[in-house]
């Protein structure tokens, strides 16, 4: 049998946090610096807001109308009047999703013909290359300022071609940790305006921040409103990641668009997931703050050890999401190799800088959102490892 596999999955590859996560099953004994995800248990009263729909109602087990529940989509238009001002026709406008990732998936499908340019500024969120290769379209890396990690607005500027459909912005970003100002934020949505040009607004770590002003959405920028596409996420938010459930919003005219995929792709996001997401937004939502609070702490710790070893990494202070990248002082070699090494050596999981881009090579991404106990294990276990090894 010949094995014929499209050149679209051929130009794409598995994602460096799931190979560290194998490498480490197969070493055994390692402790994370390396998901994403927030060690925190999904919140009792979503546990049960689902047995009760599983126990009382037939269509609990059923699909859902494609777009989501209307209930779902009618609260978190709520959510954003209540929060962002805004007024949002659910009906027409918001889309429930298998993550943020198929939302992601499902906008770049919709936006890009083969060869057409998408601007990711860079190191930023492996799979964004992965999605847009897979649409055939062409990523277009734009660094980051080292110095900050914020917008380079004049990089990006200078990166338009022709083909440049999109700009993807991720913010709190993953994997620098950096909040972009509302300026930056501005001036991108000038470049689109000026440019033609649609944002994807990833807000999957909105909530996430930790020191100076919330994170600013272009989604309330009346002038952007029919070039943004929001995507956004339950996983971070109440510790939801298995439940698979996120959301687009956009103007309809691209939503009537963007559904035709999700459709194609998925039918509907899993029905038992969005009464989850439902019991989620309609409960008490200090559990968010909760959450954050915690989360607060471990990037204070990881920060304090990371500090403790000034002599081996320098580190940009990040301001949101639960991610630092820091740069690594003590060898030349690779991120792959040296994050490969840490799990064989020292029994700690990293994820390669190299694998947000370019930009991220000689860093390695670490995360907070581990317990406290296991960030400082990880720690123990790098700082013997430098220390037995540089002296
Ligand atoms: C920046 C970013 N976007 C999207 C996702 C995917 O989120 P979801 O679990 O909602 O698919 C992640 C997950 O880590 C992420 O970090």
């Amino acid at each position: 049998m010949a094995y014929s596999i499209s050149n679209r999955v051929r130009s794409i590859a598995p994602s460096a946090t799931k190979e560290m996560a194998l490498l480490a099953e197969e070493v055994g004994g390692c402790v994370s610096l390396g998901q994403g995800v927030p060690s925190f248990a999904t919140p009792q009263h979503i546990l049960e807001a689902v047995i009760k729909v599983l126990r009382d109602q037939p269509a609990g087990g059923k699909y859902t109308l494609q777009p989501g529940l209307p209930a779902l989509r009618q609260a978190l238009a709520e959510d954003m009047g209540r929060n962002r001002n805004l007024t949002v026709h659910w009906p027409t406008e918001i889309l429930i999703t298998v993550g943020a990732m198929e939302g992601l998936l499902a906008t770049i499908l919709t936006i890009l013909d083969p060869g057409d340019e998408i601007l990711v500024p860079s190191p930023g969120y492996a799979s964004y290359t992965e999605q847009i290769l897979l649409a055939e379209g062409m990523p277009v890396f734009v660094p980051l300022r080292s110095s900050d990690w914020g917008l380079d607005t004049d990089r990006l500027r200078g990166s338009l071609t022709p083909r440049t459909k999109a700009i993807l912005l991720c913010n709190p970003s993953n994997p620098t940790g950096a909040v972009y100002s509302r300026e930056d934020i501005l001036a991108v949505g000038e470049l689109a305006l000026q440019n033609d040009l649609v944002i994807i607004s990833d807000e999957t770590y909105d909530f996430l921040f930790y020191e100076g002003p919330p994170p600013f959405s272009p989604t309330v920028v009346p002038e952007l409103k029919d070039r943004v596409i929001a995507v956004s996420s339950f996983s971070k938010k109440f510790a939801f990641t298995g439940w698979r459930v996120g959301w687009v919003y956009s103007d309809a005219r691209w939503m009537e668009q963007i559904m035709k995929v999700h459709d194609a792709a998925v039918i509907a996001a899993p029905t038992v997931s969005q009464y989850a997401a439902l019991a989620a937004i309609n409960g008490p939502q200090d559990v968010i703050t909760a959450m954050r609070d915690r989360l607060g702490d471990r990037r204070k710790l990881c920060l304090e050890r990371l500090d403790r070893l000034s002599r081996y990494f320098d580190y940009v202070t990040p301001r949101g999401a639960f991610y630092v990248l820091p740069r690594y002082l003590f060898t030349g070699e690779p991120s792959a190799a040296l994050a490969v090494r840490l799990i064989r050596e020292a029994q700690v999981i990293t994820i390669p800088g190299a694998s947000y881009g370019l930009e991220g090579e000689g860093r390695l991404r670490m995360s907070y959102g581990g317990e406290e106990a296991d960030i400082d294990e990880a720690f123990d276990r790098l700082e013997g490892w430098l220390n037995g090894r540089l002296g």
